[in-house]
């Protein structure tokens, strides 16, 4: 949540500023602002509401400066009003701060700070980290000194970014906890820092990430990591693979649909290097798994938020299936709190496209405590969740920026799946004719999804006959009950529609009584081992009136004759259905939320990394 950026550098740090919070805004958008300091002092400007205007704000009071922070919000304490917006600045203006995160000991840090004659001007957590600086710095009368005492002052987990007035030479970062990144950018007599990398990959590619507990001192022509005891620390410098490009919206109207878009080419990375057909094998080097540890596994639990668990639900399926181990999956938010039982012979596998859900970490940081081997499927390379794993599967997908999680859903169905056959080949559950077989089917994947993106102007038919509909039904069993969640999801996030999914065995203990005219069900029914049951229970919607919309497979008269409007999805092996049905339902979503006038990449209330609680 909340994004973060700043620049040192020759040039105007205005625009870049602008330009880095325009690539954050996904990370919230309930204020933004932008500090610069120019000619000895700190100029701030901005606003509630979206970035656009705080750019309108600063084309109508410009201001200039090499050196300069920005915020885009998503509020936590503070309604988002202009005066709650960041950069915050001390009493005297001479210091000022951009924040993510939740100082937890706000209310008795105001009290002291307030008592000694720091005057607050926002009601935000986050005010109390810049009085604390300038109480610090009237004692040490060394940014950097101040700075760490007033961060081992703060409770609970923060990124933060600051700067002075008082020593124009320098931005200080830091990162305690898992409230998000912090990336430093390496550039030719400048330097970047942001909480994601799209926020900087326009101007480099050479990055740094700071660890919990660290502080960079950051100056134009390079940058200080220390521990928050002061102990130096080497940064190690990653160069990113992405194109810049990949963060533009190019042909489309939003990023949504172009990620949508994206996943057969993110499906086809996805294979990439991984897959040997020649000999009918899975490759996943970055897992660090050798037979020994693979079969000493007794469990497996599969933690994650939102959307990332219900590709977890998929993978259940994928893992118990093909490699016979029990595998759960667990609810970031429910398993940190549960004293879940897990142990040295459990993995437990956190799925994150971000990396940086709070939730998850903290679900990561329980599972290590009780000993668990800890693995992840991430996306934000260099993410906390990356590197808290002993072994970590890369989805290839690039940068995501739609709220509304699309190709960072396919890729890790094909993660689990690549994972499910490399685990039953390093235990013997697999015989080779089998594991051949299931190597062979995933080379089809990317040509199938296209084959169903090509069908978008169906969807978008559909779609806009049901534009109007309050309430949604989605079922689906077995495999494929996850894309009946994952189709609501998608709905509800985007188009605001009250939709709900059950797994369709559940229909008859309950939800049937929902259904009539005005209730379209959205009925998953491919041909997988569990189709006759979806089709009696779509003829028993059909029998109560519903409006029945399926997702099937071409060619399926019985399904044609039932329906009222079908999703044509090409046949595909059923392990790896759930890659194909899900892509309509992203579509259809999408052009609800398109048509309904909605603003698709950035729905109301949402963030697109969850970095608190
Ligand atoms: C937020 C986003 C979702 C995402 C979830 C988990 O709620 O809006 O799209 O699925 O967080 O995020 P993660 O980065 O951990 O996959």
């Amino acid at each position: 949540m909340c994004g973060i950026v700043g620049y040192i550098g020759a040039k105007n740090a205005t625009p870049i500023v602008l330009n880095g919070l325009k690539r954050l805004e996904y990370r919230g958008y309930d204020s933004a602002g932008l500090a610069v300091l120019t000619n000895g002092h700190i100029e701030v400007r901005r606003d509630a509401g979206k970035l656009e205007r705080l750019a309108a704000l600063v084309e109508a009071d410009p201001v200039k400066g090499k050196i300069g922070i920005g915020h885009t919000r998503w509020a936590t304490h503070g309604e988002p009003s202009a005066r709650n917006a960041h950069p915050h600045l001390s009493t005297d203006s001479d210091f000022v701060v951009v924040h993510n995160g939740i100082v937890e000991n706000f209310l008795d840090l105001k009290e002291e700070l307030t008592a000694e004659g720091a005057v607050f001007r926002s009601d935000t957590d986050t005010e109390t980290i810049v009085h604390l600086v300038e109480r610090y710095y009237s004692l040490e009368h060394d940014m950097t000194l101040a700075a760490r005492r007033a961060l081992k002052a703060l409770k609970g987990a923060h990124g933060v970014v600051l700067m002075s007035s008082h020593e124009p030479d320098k931005i200080i970062a830091a990162r305690i906890g898992n409230a998000g990144g912090v990336v430093i950018g390496y550039g030719d007599g400048e330097m970047f820092v942001a909480s994601d990398i799209p926020a900087i990959l326009e101007h480099t590619r050479r990055v740094s990430f700071l660890e919990s507990g660290q502080m960079a001192v950051i100056r134009r022509t390079g940058v200080e990591v220390f521990t928050l005891d002061g102990q130096p620390v080497e940064p190690q410098i990653h160069t990113v693979a992405w194109d810049p490009i990949a963060a533009e919206k190019g042909e489309y109207r939003h990023f949504m649909q172009k990620e949508i878009h994206e996943q057969v080419r993110s499906l086809t990375d996805t294979l990439a290097g991984r897959v040997d057909l020649d000999e009918g094998r899975v490759r996943l080097p970055t897992l660090n798994l050798d037979e020994k540890t693979a079969r000493k596994i007794q469990k497996i639990v599969i933690t994650a938020c939102g959307t990332a668990s219900h590709a977890g639900m998929v993978g259940k399926v994928l893992i118990e299936h093909i490699a016979r181990i029990p595998t759960e999956l667990d609810i970031a938010s429910e398993f940190r709190y549960r004293d879940p039982l897990v142990d040295e012979n459990t993995v437990v596998l956190a799925i994150s496209q971000s990396g940086e859900t709070a939730d998850t970490l903290a679900a990561m940081e329980e599972a290590r405590k009780k000993g668990a081997v800890l693995w992840s499927i991430v996306n934000a390379i260099g993410s906390q969740a990356m590197r808290l794993a002993s072994g970590c599967i890369s989805m290839q997908c690039g940068p995501e920026i739609g709220v509304a999680s699309t190709k960072a859903f396919t890729a890790p169905l094909v993660d689990l799946y690549l994972l499910a056959v490399l685990l039953g080949d390093l235990r013997g559950t697999l015989d080779e004719a089998r594991r051949r077989k299931l190597v062979a089917d995933l080379a089809l994947v990317p040509d199938l999804a296209g084959r169903c993106l090509d069908r978008e102007s169906e969807v978008a038919e559909v779609a806009r006959s049901l534009k109007n509909t309050r309430d949604a039904l989605y079922l689906g069993r077995g495999i494929n009950m996850p894309i009946a969640y994952e189709g609501a999801l998608k709905l509800k996030e985007i188009s605001y529609i009250h939709a709900e999914a059950y797994p369709a065995g559940e229909m008859k203990h309950g939800p049937i009584a929902l259904v009539d005219r005005n209730m379209p069900v959205i009925s998953i029914a491919p041909l997988d081992p569990w189709y006759e049951k979806m089709i009696s229970q779509v003829e028993q919607v059909k029998a109560r009136g519903g409006v029945v919309v399926a997702v099937a497979t071409e060619g399926d008269a019985r399904v044609e004759g039932l329906a009222d409007h079908i999703f044509w999805v090409p046949e595909t092996p059923w392990l790896l259905s759930p890659v194909v049905t899900v892509i309509p339902l992203q579509m259809f979503a999408y052009h609800i939320a398109a048509l309904r006038g909605l603003d698709v990449d950035q729905p109301r209330n949402l963030a697109k990394s969850v970095t608190v609680e």
